[in-house]
């Protein structure tokens, strides 16, 4: 569709930070993050999806949804939340008996009562304070499920390439948000796929909370 990309193109100018790419994930890559979720077990299951833009993942997460699952979306950007009430990729859910919510809202707020089998995760990690990042992906890991998955992505080479060209702030707050996620990825990570056909070419990484967490 061309009014998602020029959407995300227009948000990519306006909202820099939080938006942080040039256009909307490949079905590739909409394909790979929610793998998981295509293992899923026969009960009814719970996702939370961080991050949905135009809803690139949104329609791959729904693919994989039955009667009695519940998807929750937490999405910052207004502009992005009238684009997705105005084309909701969930239009069918109620007739199927699927529950679908839309939040236009922090993800940081999410109740902490709310626990998750699956988190699909589309944010721009690199584009953030070190603070933020690390207070996300503690909310993120503290709302999984006991044998939940949380999968998100980052875009190869992209961190290599932008602390070369940024100037001597931002390269020291990359270098920060690495080593927070690196050290996240050590101590969560079970597996990752890379996903050439997307712009840029991505990683998803899958996740699930530490045993000695
Ligand atoms: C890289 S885009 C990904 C969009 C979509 N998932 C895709 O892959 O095409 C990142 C999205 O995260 C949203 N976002 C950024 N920070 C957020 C936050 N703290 N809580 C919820 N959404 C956020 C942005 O508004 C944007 O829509």
């Amino acid at each position: 569709m061309l009014k998602d990309v020029t959407l995300f193109y227009s948000q990519f100018r306006d909202s820099f930070t939080t938006t942080g790419a040039i256009a909307p994930s490949s079905p590739l890559l909409g394909k790979a993050i929610t793998h998981p979720l295509s293992q899923r077990p026969s009960r009814p299951v719970r996702v939370l999806e961080v991050g949905a833009g135009t809803g690139a993942f949104t329609r791959q997460i729904l693919k994989h949804l039955r009667a009695g699952d519940q998807l929750d979306i937490y999405e910052l950007n207004s502009r992005f939340c009238d684009y997705l009430r105005a084309h909701p990729p969930w239009q069918e859910c109620a007739l199927k008996g699927i529950f679908c919510r839309l939040h236009n809202a922090d993800v940081r707020g999410v109740s902490t009562e709310s626990r998750y089998d699956y988190i699909v995760c589309g944010l721009p990690f690199n584009n953030f304070e070190p603070e933020v990042v690390s207070e996300i992906l503690s909310v993120l890991i503290e709302r999984l499920s006991p044998e939940g998955v949380f999968s998100y992505f980052e875009y190869i080479f992209s961190h290599e390439f932008k602390s070369r060209f940024l100037k001597p702030s931002d390269r020291q707050r990359m270098i920060r948000v690495g080593a927070i996620v690196r050290a996240f990825i050590r101590k969560h990570q079970f597996g990752y796929r890379q996903v050439w056909l997307n712009l840029p070419p991505a990683k998803a990484r899958y996740c699930r909370k530490a045993a000695q967490t």
